[in-house]
């Protein structure tokens, strides 16, 4: 990958994309998680030391789509200047602020900048052009920098302004990836294309319909498939299992069949949990019991993965060389269905101890291994979600073939 150490940035001013989208305080607006902006900061840090200046662009939020009630956009809810403390500390230098990215005072306040001064741009969001990847706008952005850096992997499978659009007003020499894009995609490159074996991937989350094509990519690459999560409920009844009350796509079941039809054809090993933590509410302080997954009672939901499921997912990823790990085994938000959750990242961390190479990935995945303390335990830890996920669909993310490996 074309990096930002081909550039020597000395007197130059670098458009930096990075994705600080990063969760706020419900009330305070402060960054709970500071883990996107940290993950920026080896690429900030060459360029500041190069003697370079830096225009800082990033969205958060979705501020276009999720209106207050009134209808009207929550501009304080969404402003990048909420996350200037947060960034400002990191950092460890003053960060200036754009009010509005591309107003004529955020232009002079570019033009401006010093050697080793910093600027943050407001939320690009707030314009739709960005999401529509609007031409006129990209090329306003193009004029904040000599150089165009995109560090922002989150945000690589979205074909915005930003992201994508703007690196056609920069020449070939003049665009290139931050260190954490490039991090990001070593780390993948290394689990789909050269995995060393057993590969074991852990899938899990909700829904059966956002993992359809991880799944089938990963059939043609994976040895183990170890499914976890609401989605199981959904292979259980595809296979005429009684699930109860659990989570259930009923329009998914005949591709939960192929997928598993496939498997065998393919020689994979697609497991599912042979037990779960049932519960009669999807409450934290509801009834609790153990049930074999494919024979939950009338008004019970499974919503964690209990003992010999554990046992069994824990001796695969025990003997694995390589661990790819997107998506929770249950709710573990909740303290009563945690254990299955943290009981795998355990086994993640202590594969990886004895050699194996282990990817987190996805937002909950990542929540959890950072909550249970284990997220300097394993390989590497992705800051990519959605980007990941279609990463590991075997897409091409638009922000990467826009700049070009
Ligand atoms: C993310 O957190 O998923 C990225 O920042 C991209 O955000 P989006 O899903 O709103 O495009
Ligand atoms: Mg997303």
């Amino acid at each position: 990958m074309k990096t930002v150490d081909t550039i020597n940035f000395s007197g130059k001013r670098a458009l930096v994309r990075v994705d600080f989208n990063v969760p706020l305080d419900k009330k305070t607006f402060a960054v709970t998680d500071d883990t996107r902006i940290k993950a920026a900061l080896p690429t900030i840090n060459k360029i500041l030391n190069d003697g370079g200046s830096i225009v800082l662009m990033s969205h958060l939020g979705r501020p276009l789509k999720k209106l207050k009630e009134d209808g009207t956009v929550d501009y304080a809810k969404h402003s990048l200047k909420n996350a200037l403390p947060a960034i400002t500390n990191l950092i460890g230098r003053e960060v200036k602020f754009a009010a509005d990215c591309v107003s004529v005072e955020a232009f002079q306040l570019s033009a401006n900048l010093q050697v080793g001064e910093v600027l943050l741009l407001e939320n690009l969001r707030f314009y739709k052009e960005e999401e529509k990847g609007d031409a006129a706008f990209s090329e306003k952005l193009a004029k904040h920098g000599d150089v165009y850096v995109n560090d922002a992997f989150g945000t690589a499978h979205r074909a915005h302004a930003s992201t994508t659009i703007v690196a056609n007003y920069f020449d070939k020499n003049s665009k290139v990836f931050g260190y954490l894009m490039a991090a990001e995609v070593k780390n993948a490159e290394k689990v789909l294309h050269s995995a060393e074996r057993p590969f074991t991937a852990i899938i899990g989350g909700a829904k059966v319909s956002d993992k359809i094509l991880i799944i089938e990519n990963l059939l043609e690459r994976a040895n183990n498939i170890l499914i976890g999560g609401g989605m199981a409920y959904t292979f259980y009844k595809a296979l005429g299992g009684n699930i109860g009350n659990s989570l259930c796509e009923d329009d998914k079941l005949e591709l939960a069949k192929a997928l598993i039809e496939k498997a065998k054809a393919k020689g994979v090993n697609l497991l599912l949990p042979e037990d779960s933590i049932v519960s009669d509410k999807f409450d934290a302080a509801a009834n609790t019991a153990i049930a074999a997954s494919n024979n939950i009672q009338e008004g019970w939901m499974g919503l964690d993965i209990a003992d010999s499921a554990i046992a069994k997912y824990r001796e695969v990823i025990l003997s694995s060389k390589t661990i790819l790990w997107n998506g929770p085994m249950g709710v573990f938000e909740m303290e009563k269905f945690q254990k299955g959750t943290v009981e795998i990242a355990k086994a993640v961390a202590e594969s990886t101890s004895n050699g194996a190479f282990s990817l987190v990935g996805g937002g909950d995945s990542v929540a959890a291994v950072n909550q249970f303390g284990l997220a300097d335990k394993v390989s590497y830890v992705s800051t990519g979600g959605g980007a990941m996920l279609e990463y590991f669909e075997g897409k091409e993310l638009p922000g990467i073939k826009a700049i070009g490996i």
